[in-house]
Parts: structure tokens; sequence; C-alpha cells
């Protein structure tokens, strides 16, 4: 039980609400939706399995487990490449995941001190691009959700987190289908059912279909190792793909009622969808500051998704806090501040983006542009694509047969969707996006 409430913990982020909602509105809407699930589904499903198996095989960290099963199976070392890249993703996201977690509790503040109160659309936009505008402000959020990270992972204190998802995760659910009730008696619910669910398949790029992918990894934290360095922590009689299923089913209600929240917020005040990183913080507002007991529910809102952030962003400081530590003369708790201190000074970078460096510095992306980019449709694919096809291609049968304790069937299936559906699923995408 705890287990399934550290993954969720970690899937569960701003991935779902802020990340989807504004990669939707960006994507043109439903076909992105529909090739994100596809992808949750054909992709992220097996490599997930693919990362616990080989976790609970190797009874390790990313790295030392790749190794030990490497040597084990007489393969090539370099496959603690899958462990090293897993740990460079997990520090570049965390530096622009915290910039976010940090707006999110800057809108605990403004939520509770009545800013958005009977206020219109223009007004919720006018406070959210002032926040964006002031570096200095921004700073100091990024700084504050950083240090609320580091004392949690420094202290190791994360057990009694794990309580906590088992309560604030539900409670962000019903929360949000408030929310999705609230836009089908207010907003204009059909559009946004149609926008989210109706595609339109010739509007669709490599791009798109690129980012649905990376989606799918980022939301379910995969392609980091960090799923497999919880499979070392998995008993022996937790039930393999049923965990799966629930942690994927999970993440991806929370996603979808997001979006079943958000757009027909957007399309009653005649916003845009691809309004960006914004998406959430000038459309959720607006609900809060015009309905009754607006101020509470908002307060509870923000309080929810900057929990369920943080849960995410321990998960993500956790290996590369371990990679330093075993590496390094350095306690935990200084490990922890080194470590920190690095991502923190890279997150002064990607906040810039919105504000004094808002100009292209590579490939015609910003520092926060790029950052995501790189990690959520390279990175993460990449080294997802290396754990699956590891535990499909070169575990060994017995292994992995007991690992899912299935039946014929079952074991069959996976050996079609592990070694050819996923694999050549990604490498599909990856050449779409260059067609
Ligand atoms: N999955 C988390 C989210 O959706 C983000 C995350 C990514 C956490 C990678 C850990 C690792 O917000």
């Amino acid at each position: 039980m705890v287990f399934i409430l550290a993954a969720t913990g970690s899937a569960v982020g701003l991935g779902n609400i802020w990340r989807f909602s504004y990669m939707v509105g960006e994507s043109g809407g439903a076909a992105f939706v529909l090739l994100y699930l596809g992808c949750v589904l054909l992709i992220g499903m097996p490599v997930l399995l693919a990362e616990w198996i080989l976790g609970r095989r190797g009874q390790s960290n990313p790295i030392n487990t790749m190794a030990k099963l490497a040597r084990e199976g007489g393969r090539t070392q370099a496959w603690i490449l899958i462990g090293l890249s897993g740990i460079l993703a997990a520090f570049l996201i965390l530096s622009f995941y915290s910039v976010i977690g940090g707006w999110s509790l800057a809108y605990i503040l403004s939520t509770v001190t009545g800013t958005f109160t009977d206020q219109d659309a223009e007004a919720v936009g006018e406070h959210f691009n002032s926040l964006l505008g002031s570096p200095g402000v921004l700073l100091l959020w990024h700084t504050a959700f950083m240090v609320l990270v580091v004392g949690i992972v420094a202290r190791g204190v994360t057990k009694g987190l794990e309580a906590a998802v088992r309560t604030l995760m539900p409670a962000l659910v019903i929360l949000l289908a408030l929310l999705v009730v609230y836009g089908m008696t207010t907003g204009h619910f059909g559009e946004a059912l149609r926008f989210m669910f109706s595609p339109d398949w010739g509007a669709v790029t490599g791009e798109v279909v690129i980012a649905a992918m990376g989606q799918a990894f980022f939301t379910l934290s995969l392609g980091m190792g960090i799923m497999m360095a919880y499979g070392s922590y998995l008993g022996r009689d937790v039930k393999l793909v049923s965990t799966a299923g629930t942690v994927i089913v999970l993440d991806t209600v929370v996603a979808l009622l997001a979006g079943m929240a958000i757009f027909p917020i957007v399309f009653l005040h005649g916003l845009s969808p691809g309004e960006g990183p914004g998406l959430i913080f000038v459309t959720l507002p607006i609900a809060f500051g015009n309905i009754t007991g607006g101020v509470i529910l908002g307060l509870i809102f923000f309080l929810l998704l900057t929990f369920a952030a943080l849960t995410s962003a321990i998960s993500l400081l956790e290996p590369v806090v371990e990679f330093v530590q075993e590496r390094s003369p350095f306690s935990r708790v200084w490990s922890t501040v080194a470590a920190a201190i690095c991502i923190w000074a890279l997150g002064i970078a990607a906040l810039m983006s919105f504000n004094v460096w808002d100009f292209p510095i590579l490939f015609g992306l910003n520092v926060f542009d790029l950052l995501d980019t790189f990690t959520s449709r390279f990175l993460l694919p990449l080294t997802g694509l290396g754990a699956v096809v590891f535990a499909a291609w070169f575990l060994d049968r017995e292994s992995v047969r007991q690992e899912l304790a299935m039946g014929t069937t079952g074991t069959m299936l996976w050996n079609v969707v592990a070694r050819f559906v996923a694999p050549i699923g990604v490498v599909i995408v990856f050449v779409s996006a260059f067609l």
C-alpha cells in the first residue's frame, strides 16, 4: 500500500494539472489527448512495468541496478547509462518544476488575500502577467519551494507524506470534479469536450505526436529511474500489473478532470487555449473569484496542488541526492543542500525566461522551454526505451515471468508489447517528429 502511495505521489503532480492542460491547449486539443492516452497505454504501461521489474530484480538504485543486471546477464556495463541519464533528467526537470511549484505557492497567498474575488478574466490575466514580469518575486517563490523540498528530503521524513497522499489525493480529485461541475453549469462545457475529445487528425504534426509522448513519460515519472528505484522497495507479493493499472488510471483521471475543469472557463471567457504555461493560473482563479466560498475552495486547491507538486519534487531530488552522497564525502544533509543549490541556480535561468531572458537561446527556444522540451521529448523517452528494451530482450525470461506473475497469455502479451509495440512506438514517434 505504501508503495502505491509513493508511486502515485510521484506521478500525480504539476504534470497532470499545469502541464497537461497547457500542452493540450498548445497542441490543438483532442488529437493530442488521444495520442497521449495511446502513449500512456502502449508505451507508458510497459515502460513502467519494465522499470519496476528491473528495480525489484536489481534491489538497488538505478545505476547499481543496471550495473548488476548487465553483469549477471553478461551484457556491457554501458547499460548504466540508463541510470545516469535518468539522474540528469531529474536534475534538469526539478530546476523548472520548482519555478512552477513557486507559482502555486504564490497563488495560495493571492487567493487568501482575496486578489481574485469578483475579478474578471482580464484582471486575473494581468495579475499573472505582473507575477511573471517580476523576476525578484518569482525568485522568492522558487526559493521557497526549493527550501520546502530540501527540508523534507534532508530530514528523510517522506514516510509521513505517503500517509498524507492517501487523504490529499482523493481530496484533489473531488475538488477537480467540483470544478468540472462548475464548468458544466456556467462554462462552455460542450465546446470544451469537443476541443478535448473530438480530434481533427488532419492538423496533427510530428510536433504534436512527440509532445504527446513526452507528456506520457513526464506525467508517469518515467525514464528517470525513479520508478526503478521504487521497484527496489517493492514487496515480493505486490502484483505489478494491477498496481501499474491503478497508478496509471489515477494519474490519467486527474489529468482529464483538470482539462475538463479548465477548458470550459477558457471558452467562456474567450481566452486562448494556447496561452502557454500560465493556462491554469489565468483560468481557475476566475472560477474561484466568482463562486461563493471561492476563497476557501481556491485556497484548498492551491494547497493541494502545492502538496502534489512537493511529493513529485521530492521524488525528483532523491535520486540526485543519492548520487551525490555516494560519490562525495558529504553527509545526507549536505548532499541534499549541494544538489539543491545547483538545481536552484539552474531554476533561476528558467524563471528569467518569463521576463529578462524572454528570447530564444537555442533551436528557437528560451531556457525554460529548452529544459522542458529536451528532457520530456528526448531524455525521458530514450531512457525509458533503454529500460524496456533491456527488460524485454536481455533479462532472462524466467526472472521476467516470476516478476510479472501472470498466466501464459499475460506473459505473451507482455512479450509482444514490451519487445515490439513500445520500442517501435517510441522510434515511430521520434521519426515522425523529423518528417
Ligand atoms: N510526474 C510528475 C508530475 O506529473 C512529475 C515528475 C516527473 C515527477 C518526473 C518525478 C519524475 O508532475
